[in-house]
């Protein structure tokens, strides 16, 4: 179970002191500041760690920065100060290689982004052959594994127009994790499917954090987030308001405006 991931601590070598050290810091943000222009100000003084093998769920209202806070973890974002250090390297240190670095880190979105003109299995062996360089008979075999695990083997043929929406976004998951990411970042995968496709999505993600993968998930299934994420980190107007355990979150959060966003929420 995830838990038992969390928990795991792994020896890394520091190279610089050549000692070891406990490290089970995955993703630091270290006093994060990034603004669009002088009115827009998505990303305020962000301090936030993620441990290895967790899961933390982001929430917030529109505009918050939620999606902003994602795309700085690949740099798909650039920052304007502080640090994001993932797995220890640091994402702006010029020895950082942002290939491999970027080639950890899966993201799938809300809209699915898959290549209409690609098959299932063809969306997911691309980044696996091109950044990889694997064969096209073993980025296959990889695929279709990755297929299964999505429960969609029987799919690999299939453009994305013969998929529905919920099939869709399993095979973004799927392509997501073609390249052995260390994390996943989820922003609001199921907001555009209708309910039933939503839980075969979220049912994907629950596995994904039985296995221990680190996940980082915009979403506001709050009903879902109890089942997968051991904390909840709230944003408004750039800001983490406050962060804490799923429970803590849900049932008691500390400020006023957590409260009532959660409490909209749940009674939708
Ligand atoms: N490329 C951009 N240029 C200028 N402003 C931007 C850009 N991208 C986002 N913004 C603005 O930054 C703020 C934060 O946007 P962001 O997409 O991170 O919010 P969000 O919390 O993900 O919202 P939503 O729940 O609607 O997805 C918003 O005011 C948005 O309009
Ligand atoms: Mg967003």
């Amino acid at each position: 179970m995830q838990l038992s991931a969390f928990h795991t601590t792994s020896v890394e070598k520091n190279g610089d002191a050549g000692e070891h050290f406990l490290d089970c810091t995955m993703v630091k943000f270290i006093n994060v500041n990034k603004a669009f222009n002088a009115h827009c100000k998505p990303l305020i003084n962000i301090n936030l760690e993620v441990s290895r093998g967790e899961v933390l769920v982001i929430c917030g209202p529109s505009g918050a920065g939620k999606s902003t806070l994602l795309r700085t973890i690949n740099r798909l974002e650039r920052i304007d100060s502080g640090e994001i250090i993932i797995d220890g390297k640091n994402l702006y240190d010029h020895k950082t290689d942002l290939t491999a670095l970027r080639a950890e880190i899966g993201m799938v979105f809300q809209q699915f982004n898959l290549y209409p003109h690609k098959t299932a299995l063809e969306n997911i062996t691309l980044a696996s052959r091109k950044v990889r360089g694997l064969s096209r008979t073993h980025a296959d075999e990889k695929a279709l594994h990755l297929l299964e695990r999505v429960g969609l083997a029987h799919k690999s043929t299939s453009f994305p127009v013969h998929l529905s929406g919920g099939e869709q976004q399993r095979v973004a998951i799927a392509r997501g994790l073609a390249l052995d990411p260390k994390i996943m970042l989820f922003d609001e995968p199921t907001s555009s499917l209708d309910p039933e496709l939503t839980s075969e999505v979220l049912d994907v993600i629950l596995k994904l954090a039985e296995e221990g993968m680190t996940m980082m998930i915009v979403t506001h299934e709050l009903g879902f987030a109890q089942k997968v994420a051991q904390r909840i980190v709230f944003m408004d107007s750039g800001k983490i308001m406050e962060t804490g355990t799923t429970k803590k979150m849900l049932v008691n959060p500390e400020h006023a405006r957590t409260r009532e966003f959660i409490n909209n929420i749940l009674h939708i």
